[in-house]
């Protein structure tokens, strides 16, 4: 597996990449992988792909600045289950990376009551942070497959609109995965 933590080289690297005709599977993370994790990459490795995950714990999509501060880190552990899952390439950016302009843009993105319903509700701003990174995840990646879990259903649907509003329907294939769970029958989480 193959680190990058500079988006304009592991741009040039997935360029020559597609020019050697290799499909690229995406599986955006913030770490604390599970389960559910290794399943994203597995359906991106059997679908053909070159995989790319990212790790990335992403401050604007949290509205509670201490669930930020608590949010599980696991970085040793996530690489070594990414390298032995098959991914091929994992991208580890900075926030000044992601946020070249800062944190705070006039963007927004237009998802309609997809943001202010269900978890939308309790987490005021969360879709938008989320969208703000995927934009920039996807800007970067350029994937032809983006692989995300079902667990986070109202993400998934916003993702897919996100996609819709910044125009790459045509280019990027949205795969939403189901459900992992435990013994037990809860969702597999980064946060459990
Ligand atoms: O589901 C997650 O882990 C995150 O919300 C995502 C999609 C990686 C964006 O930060």
């Amino acid at each position: 597996m193959i680190l990058f933590k500079r988006s304009n080289e592991l741009r040039n690297y997935l360029d020559s990449k597609r020019k050697q005709g290799q499909k690229l599977g995406f599986v955006p993370t913030m770490g604390a992988l599970h389960g559910g994790h290794i399943s994203l990459i597995a359906g991106s490795k059997k679908d053909g792909n070159l995989c790319i995950s990212s790790i990335f714990i992403n401050p604007t999509q949290f509205n509670d600045p201490a669930d930020f501060k608590k949010y599980p880190v696991t970085l040793e552990k996530d690489i070594v289950i990414l390298e032995a899952s098959g991914c091929d390439v994992l991208f580890l950016p900075s926030v000044e990376e992601i946020y070249p302009g800062g944190t705070n843009t006039a963007i927004h993105y237009d998802l309609g009551s997809l943001e202010t319903i269900l978890e939308g509700h309790y987490r005021p701003g969360h879709f938008q942070g989320v969208c703000m990174v995927v934009h920039r995840l996807l800007d970067i990646v350029r994937p032809d497959n983006l692989y995300i879990g079902q667990k986070d259903y109202q993400q998934c649907m916003v993702i897919k609109k996100l996609v819709g509003l910044i125009g790459m329907t045509e280019m990027i294939d949205v795969n939403i995965s189901p459900t992992l769970r435990e013994p037990d029958g809860l969702a597999m989480s980064s946060r459990n």
